[in-house]
């Protein structure tokens, strides 16, 4: 019997319909378009309107369609894990929560905390469970409702953040294909320079938090650009070579989408022209940990089986990771 490797075998994505543009955003505080534009990249980002409606809203939509379209029953499913920042509640876990309304019942579920780097944490947590045979059909949901923790008076963080879900279903497969590497990273002092400073046991909600804006996200901008630039690009450099991989043998690169700069710097340093880049931050911004599924699942037509292909990114904690993969199926 050959090597079980975890296969991506199906993608599905869901962003809600309200587009949050520019223009709106200027008359909301002091930006531009071309500030925007010129040093993020960003043209809109979907916001998730509507009373109690939180990530699991999201999550479900993207897991329905995925089952939908692999012809999954959700009895079927083993584990589903859950990518977030944005919980629905503290707890439970909103993976449960998009479990129950997917009608998942034969399965266990959790919830994976790493930010921006979560859907690779939770794409390499899933593929141990294949690899290992403990489970058959997973399910890995990056999924954020970024708006719900973005302060909309702080111009310097509400251009950035956006709403989405995309969900992938993982299976064991004994052919060359799925994924094929993997590299993992956190450092936790870089937790002064991205956080939101309450709502947790530390700092309980309370009337002074809400007063001084602390139930929102807190970006040292700067600071965090420098850790990204360096970090991704190193990283996904780092899983080239340790793979005997050359720029010609990728397919593409899917990078993590918080800033158009972060994202060329990266591709220019792994060697690859920019149409071997995916990109769509212009059309829905950072998502958070959906943003590398959403970039799968608008890129899925071209995608072809064997296609090799490098997932990196960055994000608070500090987290970074890469993960090298080989496409497993042609388009349908
Ligand atoms: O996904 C998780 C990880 N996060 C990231 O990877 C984000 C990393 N950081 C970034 O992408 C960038 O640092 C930002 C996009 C957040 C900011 O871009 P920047 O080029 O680093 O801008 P800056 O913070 O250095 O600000 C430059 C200027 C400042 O004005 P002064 O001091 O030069 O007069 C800001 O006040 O731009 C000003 N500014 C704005 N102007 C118009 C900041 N935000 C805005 C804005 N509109 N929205």
């Amino acid at each position: 019997m050959g090597k079980i490797r975890a296969a991506i075998t199906g993608i599905h994505a869901w962003v809600p319909e309200y587009r949050l543009t520019n223009f709106e955003l200027s008359r909301m505080v002091d930006t531009s378009d071309e500030w925007i534009m010129q040093r993020v990249g960003i043209k809109e980002r979907r916001i998730l309107k509507g009373e109690g409606l939180g990530t699991s809203e999201l999550g479900v939509n993207a897991v329905k369609g995925l089952l939908e379209k692999t012809g999954t029953s959700p009895a079927e499913v083993e584990l589903l894990i859950c990518a977030t920042i944005t919980p629905d509640m503290m707890f439970p876990a909103t993976a449960n929560i998009i479990s129950d309304k997917a009608g998942i019942k034969n399965a266990f579920s959790f919830d994976l905390s790493a930010a921006c780097s979560g859907f690779l944490f939770a794409l390499q947590t899933g593929a141990a469970y294949i690899e290992s045979g403990l489970c058959r059909k997973v399910v890995i949901v990056g999924a954020d409702k970024m708006s719900s923790i973005t302060d909309y008076t702080d111009r310097t963080t509400c251009p950035l953040f956006g709403d989405g879900a995309g969900a992938v279903l993982l299976e064991p497969t004994e052919e060359e294909v799925g994924i094929m590497d993997h590299i993992l990273n956190v450092d936790g002092s870089g937790c002064r320079y991205l956080h939101m400073k309450a709502g947790g046991s530390a700092r309980p909600a309370s009337h002074e938090t809400v007063e001084a804006r602390e139930h929102f996200v807190y970006q040292e901008g700067q600071a965090v650009f420098k850790f990204a630039v360096s970090s991704m690009a190193d990283v996904a450099a780092e899983i080239m070579v340790r793979n005997n991989l050359k720029p010609e043998d990728i397919a593409y690169l899917v990078p993590h989408q918080a800033n158009l700069r972060i994202i060329d710097a990266t591709g220019r340093r792994m060697g690859l022209p920019p149409e071997k880049v995916m990109v769509n931050i212009e059309n829905y911004g950072n998502t958070t940990a959906a943003t590398i599924p959403l970039c799968l699942w608008d890129y899925e037509k071209k995608l072809k089986k064997g296609d090799i292909l490098i997932l990196a990114a960055f994000g608070g904690g500090f987290t970074w990771g890469s993960i090298y993969l080989k496409w497993a199926y042609d388009p349908q």
